[in-house]
């Protein structure tokens, strides 16, 4: 790969569609606009980066061919490929007339075809070479990129916006500022009463708020796309501005360095921003710091109640004893799930890596955290999608139960095509919709209407596989009963005794001064149902019951077994070692399977099953639970 160009840091000037086309008609430059547009790039005095939407030459043929979506289920090859050839060609066609108003302006143009430096997974990029960037400005030139169809690992082919491509480069070159060139002065304020008026900065809430424009000729997300672009530009830490490409003068002024020009972030979209407002990537990290820091378990040992009968004469040799199992069809060499925690911030990459390189190794299952940051937001995809480059037995995509159905007006739902990016993002066997009331009742931002998310579940799990966890309050049986009748496949109990998220969320309330919340944290830190109890109760209806909820030693995994669950899962017992990296966690994994292993051949268990059938003892506040 070619080192960093010495120097000043290029400028990302991105050329919109809708300024360099006429969106509404095929194949319609704007001649005039854009021969002013590459003289004043001409002008600039320093390094630049140029990109260019696609407008009338490409959104309509993609839209067409639905090449911003997951392939129809009839089609993966065909049309899809044919339409992948034919906005290829309309693509190439304008950047030709890019470059050739840029050559004629003066601007030493180099043309950077993006099909051929990167790839997509499910319509989300995955792969990306800068090299033929820093080539060519190393060699004076000005490289000239376009919003493409690339190739997607597994959709076939898909549309990769020239947004994207600016922020990728923000972090690969890197640059000193972004500048989109638009047809508006600016970004109009979402109307809710009183007249139009121009929104002074950008930042998260509006793009919560901005809807995508139900058939509207870009399929790149338009203003929405834009938006999403210039904020994750400023988490990065570099200036984005919108200005008009159709006011003379306008851009060469921004490329001169007048920074008055255009719209753009004035604050640190980090700052989370209360009420309505959400900032996904800073809350999942904030869960992690706060899981880490402080102690959030639940404060009665649910699983010291289950002794399981010593046998002191077990019948078989330690080496007999064999541990692995099949769950939901695939094959475990232990049963044991690390149940979904993290995605969706920067350093959740490399947890999430360090959790699938040690599952992939021990032969166990793992899930990701939501990914709503990633398939709604466009957040930190490869902190998810790290999971599919390892070989692990049996994957859980994750999204939550309240973000299936619409929580405020012009929030987005999660729907059908979300969920099939969640799954493809980590190439998942299964999906886990979690349930997580509780916790957003401690949130200040939290989502409280639950009303149809049964129905909702139902639909999903008629389409793809669906398992049903809590996040540490348990599941009922008759709960469990109504999920079981929409096609539900199986369960995660994570029941109370683990990780309290009512605890985790208290913390957060009392870091903000959210003191109703901050005391709800307190009051319903313990409140659910334990975990063994939930198991206890779900074993029944047949489906496997994964038993989760303060799950810390291979013990607490033969305990579970001897309860009738069909693996155990542990999340808080594994963060510590995750966040250390690879040698920990594998070295704990490797703890757990272990002692599972002793309590095995204790017991006289040779299997699985045969431990599902030892004979226990339940005691202490569980009994009194399941009297
Ligand atoms: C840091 C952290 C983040 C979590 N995020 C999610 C999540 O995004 N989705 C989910 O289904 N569960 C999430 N969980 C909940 C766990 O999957 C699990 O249900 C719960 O922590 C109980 O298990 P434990 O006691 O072993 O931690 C998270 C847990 C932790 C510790």
């Amino acid at each position: 790969m070619a080192a960093p160009p010495e120097g000043p840091r290029p400028i990302v000037v991105k050329l919109g569609g809708s300024v360099i086309t006429r969106k509404r008609e095929r194949e319609r430059l704007r001649p005039k606009v854009l021969r002013r547009l590459a003289e004043e790039l001409a002008t600039a005095p320093g390094p630049i980066v140029v990109l260019h939407g696609a407008g009338s030459f490409g959104h309509p043929g993609a839209r067409q061919f639905g090449l911003a979506a997951p392939p129809a289920a009839d089609d993966r090859a065909g049309r899809r490929a044919r339409g992948a050839s034919i906005v290829a060609a309309e693509v190439r066609r304008l950047h030709l007339a890019v470059l050739r108003d840029l050559v004629a302006a003066g601007v030493s143009a180099a043309s950077v075809p993006p099909a051929t430096l990167a790839a997509n997974r499910a319509g989300i990029l995955e792969a990306f070479d800068a090299a033929p960037f820093r080539d060519a400005l190393a060699g004076g030139r000005v490289p000239v990129a376009f919003g493409d169809v690339v190739p997607d690992r597994a959709w076939g082919w898909s549309i990769l916006s020239a947004d994207t491509i600016a922020v990728r480069l923000a972090s690969e070159l890197p640059v000193s500022r972004a500048i989109f060139v638009s047809d508006v002065p600016g970004l109009l304020a979402p109307r809710t009463a009183g007249p139009l008026r121009v929104v002074p900065e950008l930042d998260e809430t509006l793009w919560e708020r901005l809807r995508p424009a139900p058939g509207a000729p870009d399929v790149t997300g338009g203003i929405r796309g834009k938006v999403s672009a210039m904020l994750a530009l400023a988490r990065s830490g570099v200036d984005a501005a919108l200005i008009s490409g159709l006011t003379d003068g306008e851009l060469s002024r921004a490329v001169g360095g007048n920074p008055s020009t255009g719209v753009g972030p004035t604050r640190d979209p980090r700052t989370p921003p209360d009420a309505a407002g959400i900032d996904l990537s800073h809350r999942k990290a904030e869960h992690v710091k706060v899981v880490l820091n402080e102690k959030v378990d639940g404060r009665y040992r649910y699983w010291d109640d289950i002794q399981l009968v010593h046998r002191a004469l077990p019948g078989i040799d330690f080496d007999d004893v064999d541990p692995s199992t099949s769950l939901l069809g695939h094959r475990l060499a232990a049963p044991i799930v690390i149940t979904g925690m993290t995605g969706g911030f920067p350093d959740a990459k490399q947890i999430n890596e360090n959790l699938a390189r040690a599952a992939a190794d021990v032969g166990i299952a793992m899930g990701v955290g939501s990914e709503r940051a990633a398939v709604v937001k466009g957040q930190y995809p490869e902190s998810y999608s790290v999971v599919g480059d390892y070989a692990v037995p049996l994957t859980f995509a994750n999204i939550g139960a309240p973000q299936i159905v619409p929580q405020r007006p012009g929030d987005p739902v999660i729907g059908l095509a979300e969920v099939r990016r969640a799954m493809e993002l980590i190439h998942a066997d299964v999906l886990a919709i979690h349930l997580n009331f509780l916790q957003e009742m401690v949130q200040p931002e939290g989502d409280r209407r639950a009303r149809g998310v049964l129905d909702r579940i139902g639909e999903i799990a008629a389409q793809v596989p669906v398992l049903v966890k809590e996040t540490g309050a348990g599941i009922s049986r008759p709960v469990a009963e109504e999920l079981r009748d929409r096609h539900v496949r199986a369960f995660d109990v994570s029941g109370t005794g683990g990780t309290s998220f009512a605890a985790v969320e208290h913390y957060r309330a009392v870091e903000r001064g959210a003191r109703r919340e901050a005391r709800v944290g307190k009051t319903f830190w313990d409140w659910g149902i334990p975990a063994p109890v939930s198991v206890v109760q779900l074993v029944p209806l047949g489906l496997p019951v994964i038993a989760s909820g303060g799950i810390r030693t291979g013990l607490d995994v033969a305990r579970a077994i001897a309860l009738g669950a069909s693996a155990a899962g542990t999340a808080g017992g594994v963060l510590r070692a995750a966040s250390t990296g690879y040698a920990a966690t594998r070295e704990e994994l490797d703890h757990l399977v272990h002692e599972l292993k002793v309590a095995m051949f204790l017991t006289g268990s040779r299997t699985v099953v045969d431990l599902q059938r030892t004979p226990h003892v339940v005691t202490g506040e569980s009994r009194q639970w399941l009297a």
